[in-house]
């Protein structure tokens, strides 16, 4: 079975559906470590009720990556967890070229936008101030551009007119909970190609 390691900085509700899916067996994979930038994070005291080996790295005196020598501590226990996919689910730091070089392809992000547009910060309020009637969210893979590797799934969400900046990031994460593990089980099963930017499901 194929091992995964997750890094998360917030709430961690995309680990939970990806944790769920493992425990229904809807999703044949081990989650083997969860790592956070983030002492206190949600994420690691839902890895803790999951059972699932769990850690806080402290980031170092950087504000939106990790220091260098940290970087590398958690590339070190990764492998030691003998993982073959970087999950990142609401991880707030960028990841640099070193990192990204020791799991190429391997490492997978979820975005909530439709990439290319909106990259960065709160992308579903960036949607709804501009004006876009669509929404959604998108899984891709990472690399050291932010927001901007091959893209592998995308799924919409209308924005209605009486949508709140709330009411909008909630079917927005709704959506991310089914796209991840859906997007996961594919990778799992051996059916994502990347050819280039283009990531073909077979
Ligand atoms: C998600 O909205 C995801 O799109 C973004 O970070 C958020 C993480 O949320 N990258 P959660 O911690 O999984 O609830």
């Amino acid at each position: 079975m194929k091992r995964l390691g997750i890094l998360g900085s917030g709430k961690g509700s995309n680990f939970v559906a990806i944790a769920e899916a493992v425990r229904r067996k809807a999703l044949p994979v081990e989650i083997v470590l969860v790592l956070s930038d983030v002492e206190n994070a949600g994420i690691l005291a839902l890895a803790a009720k999951f059972g699932i080996p769990h850690r806080y790295v402290a980031p170092g005196k950087f504000r939106t990556k990790l220091e260098p020598d940290v970087e590398m501590e958690y590339a070190r226990l990764l492998q030691e967890a003998g993982v073959d996919l970087v999950v990142l689910a609401g991880f707030m730091r960028v990841l640099k070229p070193l990192f990204l070089s020791l799991f190429e392809n391997r490492v997978m992000n979820i975005h909530p936008s439709l990439l290319p547009s909106f990259p960065g910060l709160e992308a579903w309020k960036q949607a709804l101030d501009y004006g876009a009637k669509c929404a959604g969210c998108t899984v891709h893979f990472v690399t050291p551009e932010t927001d901007a590797g091959p893209i592998i799934q995308q799924a919409v969400v209308p924005i209605r007119v009486d949508d709140t900046a709330e009411t909008l990031h909630v079917r927005i994460q709704k959506e991310e909970h089914r796209l991840y593990v859906e997007t996961l089980r594919l990778w799992s099963e051996g059916r994502l190609r990347v050819e280039g930017r283009r990531v073909s499901i077979l």
